[in-house]
């Protein structure tokens, strides 16, 4: 959630007793490419395969957040629109609306494919903190406990958002196990209700740790924190340069209460090289471009934001890879939004063509495969989409080997229409992913730049994917399509053919043919 405008979280009388208190602001960014360095341009060229892998995150997770988030829906012009959501004023959250989703979590064929978070997102805590200067649920609106119990009856897990720093009505509140009072971590204010945090300042720390302990005891498994900085690039209001410490934080909080806790960075923080590393020591997951919401209309999404989506993913795995190669193993998942392939077109703003492609970028992006939409009207290729067993091998394959790009018929890692992707070979199986993509044309944000129309014969040698003899792979590997099932062998001498309209895209197992 980008947009705080959007939800007009009850606005505070403003805070007279507060010292005006300025915080050092980055230079207004209006686009992504203003806050220089921060997303340096991928280098290209052919290269040697390098397998990628992600390793075991900071907060001790072996894959990506499976489960669903409450914005897509906040977001709609109307939430009403979707049966069952009963909230009826921003931020438009209730106990019955999220349990009316969350409940179909605990279903068998989504808790088998490990879909267990229930992630609030904003406007699920109150602007008046506890008598600890803590964050705590808007009681108006939800029962928290009454969530946490019911989710974790049932084998769920609970989400909650926060920004950095904390409501200023914190002021005059002692942190907990400290005679410091929480304004003295004050550097400044986002807006009537929100403080900045000073951190270097004494009791920093502390206030994260008796803040983590808190949601601890509510059941909470995973934070969301949000507008991040560096990044965070669209910053309405000029957010504080570098709240990077605020991660740093959360992580040492999490370790201090014992309950295992998932921590996710939004929205696009900074991933250079001196980012991506950092991150990586206190995060689970970054996201790695702009909400994918719509926000004034019904429809969830629409396909030029997804090929943007898909683009950031082309640019931030290469960067990982670059880091990879440099010694700094990647231990993060990419955040690329709610994973919006539950719902037909009427809902989604999707065809059923996007809907493929998306999950399959997101599959092989290692991605959060945290879900939007509505649950409770799941239809026959959401389910398949979602819950199949082969969605459930590639799911586990794609959480340690994300898939990188090589172009069909060179191997290069340019952004085109006509993609091809590859994921491992895995080192225990020699067993490799392959997704074979026509984006369409480029509405705009795709990166590339061509227009395309129609059916095109996409063509990938084992070669362009890097799986040659020389280098040490199999002569010839089935291809086998995840969703269609069909299979071919293809040969080191030959290469496969993939007919696909705009738009679509195919997954394929490879496996090798000794
Ligand atoms: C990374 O980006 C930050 C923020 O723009 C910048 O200050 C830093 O110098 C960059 N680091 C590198 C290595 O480019
Ligand atoms: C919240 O839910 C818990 C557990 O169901 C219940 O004991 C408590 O009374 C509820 N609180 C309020 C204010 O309704
Ligand atoms: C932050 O806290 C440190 C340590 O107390 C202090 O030296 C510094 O002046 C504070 N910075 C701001 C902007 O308040
Ligand atoms: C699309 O899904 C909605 C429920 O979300 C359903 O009411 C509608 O009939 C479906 N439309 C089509 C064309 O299947
Ligand atoms: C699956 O069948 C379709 C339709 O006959 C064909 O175009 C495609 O190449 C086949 N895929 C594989 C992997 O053999
Ligand atoms: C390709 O997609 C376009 C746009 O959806 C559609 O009109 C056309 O019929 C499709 N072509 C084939 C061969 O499926």
């Amino acid at each position: 959630m980008p947009s705080r405008s959007k939800l007009s979280l009850t606005a505070l009388a403003a805070l007279a007793s507060l010292v005006a208190v300025t915080s050092a602001q980055c230079v207004e960014a209006s686009t992504d490419t203003d806050l220089s360095g921060c997303y340096p341009t991928p280098q290209t060229g052919v290269e040697p395969l390098t397998v990628l892998t992600i390793g075991t995150t900071a907060n001790g997770y072996a894959t990506s957040a499976r489960g669903w988030n409450t914005w897509s829906i906040q977001s709609l012009a109307d939430p009403n629109i979707v049966p069952g959501w009963d909230a009826t004023t921003a931020p438009y959250l209730d106990d019955a609306s999220i349990l009316s989703q969350c409940s179909v979590l605990a279903t068998t064929p989504f808790q088998a494919a490990k879909f267990t978070l229930c992630s609030l997102d904003g406007g699920w805590s109150a602007t008046e903190v506890n008598s600890d200067g803590l964050i705590v649920p808007n009681t108006k609106i939800l029962n928290i406990t009454a969530i946490s119990d019911v989710l974790h009856a049932d084998g769920l897990l609970l989400g909650v958002y926060v920004h950095p720093g904390v409501p200023c009505s914190a002021n005059g509140k002692l942190i907990p196990g400290t005679d410091i009072y929480a304004n003295t971590l004050f550097s400044g204010q986002e807006d009537q209700s929100q403080c900045y945090f000073n951190y270097s300042a004494p009791g920093i720390q502390e206030w994260h740790n008796a803040q983590v302990a808190l949601w601890a005891s509510y059941g909470v498994d995973m934070i969301k924190l949000d507008f991040i900085t560096p990044g965070s690039p669209l910053n309405d209001g000029a957010l504080p340069c570098d709240m990077s410490a605020a991660s740093t934080m959360y992580h040492n909080a999490i370790a201090a209460s014992g309950r295992p806790m998932r921590l996710d960075l939004s929205w696009k923080p900074c991933r250079n090289t001196t980012w991506l590393p950092f991150w990586g020591q206190s995060a689970d997951a970054i996201r790695t471009d702009n909400d994918i919401n719509l926000y004034y209309t019904n429809t969830f999404t629409d396909w030029q934001i997804l090929q943007q989506a898909f683009e950031n993913y082309r640019q931030y795995i290469l960067l990982q890879r670059a880091e990879q190669i440099a010694g700094h193993p990647i231990v993060l998942h990419p955040d690329m939004d709610n994973l919006l392939v539950a719902n037909n077109a009427t809902l989604s703003g999707i065809t059923d063509d996007m809907r493929v492609t998306t999950m399959n970028m997101f599959l092989g992006a290692s991605a959060n495969l945290v879900l939007g939409g509505d649950l409770n009207n799941v239809d026959t290729l959401g389910l398949q989409l979602l819950t199949s067993s082969g969605s459930k091998l590639a799911a586990n394959f794609f959480a340690e080997y994300p898939m990188q790009p090589r172009n069909p018929g060179t191997g290069d890692v340019l952004p085109l229409q006509l993609q091809a992707w590859i994921a491992g070979p895995s080192a225990a199986t020699g067993e490799a992913y392959v997704v074979v993509a026509n984006y369409g044309p480029d509405q705009g944000k795709g990166g590339y730049g061509t227009a395309l129309e129609g059916v095109q014969a996409v063509t990938v040698s084992l070669s362009d994917l890097g799986l040659t003899t020389a280098a040490g792979y199999a002569a010839s590997y089935t291809w086998r399509d995840v969703w269609n099932g069909n299979g071919t062998s293809v040969s080191a001498t030959d290469s496969f053919t993939a007919y696909l309209n705009a738009t679509q895209s195919s997954l394929f197992l490879l496996a090798p043919v000794s």
